[in-house]
């Protein structure tokens, strides 16, 4: 996966940054941001957030049912980019 450019609204703040190999919460956390976390192994939800562009691969997803992955919820603990842009919010 190569690197891909995120538009991630978190606290009402736009965050704009660039994700490599690490999930979405991950780099957040490594940029000095604060999301909402707490199991990071894609059980728990806490890390949701709605994606309103692009397209993200999770490596697990224990927590979200068929539904919502569909309305574009993702846990972001496990998402990686597969689109050049995505944007998401965790104010949801
Ligand atoms: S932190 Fe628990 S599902 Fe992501």
């Amino acid at each position: 996966m190569g690197t891909s450019k995120a538009t991630i609204t978190l606290d009402g703040e736009q965050i704009e940054l660039e994700v490599n190999q690490d999930s979405i919460l991950q780099t957040l956390i490594d940029e000095g941001y604060d999301p909402p976390f707490s199991c990071t192994s894609g059980v728990c939800t806490t890390c949701m957030a709605k994606l309103t562009k692009g397209k993200v691969e999770m490596e697990v997803n224990y927590g979200l049912d068929e539904d919502e992955v569909e309305k574009g919820f993702i846990l972001t603990c496990q998402s990686h980019p597969t689109t050049d842009e995505v944007e998401l919010t965790y104010d949801i």
